[in-house]
């Protein structure tokens, strides 16, 4: 069901902070930064060699990983992403397991301009898992 890891998200309180740090200190290339105001939050993808880094700031206390932040203050990681060739089948798949969809189940435009969803990270060993259809 699910094929490569797209990206692993890490939630940061400062963006350009996380930027430097990515940039300057570790020596990554860094993508444009974008907003996206349906999911919340500001970011940019450290894009390494196999796989991504997204490092993402919410917009406002009303973002979904505003209340991450305030249980990690100094950030942490916040989600994995798994690609997948069907999100509409995939969803189906899982939910048929007993797995639970967030939200209203439907995908949403992510990042990359494709479908994603979010696992229910009680259902996943503790780990918030994002879905991307990547075909
Ligand atoms: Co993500």
């Amino acid at each position: 069901l699910i094929g490569r890891l797209n990206h692993v998200a890490i939630a940061v309180p400062d963006l350009a902070a996380a930027i430097a740090l990515y940039r300057d200190t570790l020596g990554a290339t860094l993508s444009a930064e974008q907003v996206l105001p349906e999911h919340g939050v500001r970011l940019v993808f450290a894009d390494l060699p196999n796989t991504r880094i997204e490092l993402m700031e919410p917009l406002d206390t009303t973002s979904p990983i505003a209340g991450f932040l305030q249980k990690n203050s100094r950030g942490g990681i916040h989600h994995i992403c798994y690609e997948v060739g069907d999100i509409a089948a995939a969803a189906d798949e899982l939910v048929a397991k007993g797995a639970r969809v967030l939200g209203d189940g439907k995908p949403r435009i992510g990042a990359h301009g494709n479908p994603v969803l979010f696992l229910h990270p009680a259902d996943f060993l503790g780990t918030l898992i994002e879905l991307e259809e990547v075909r």
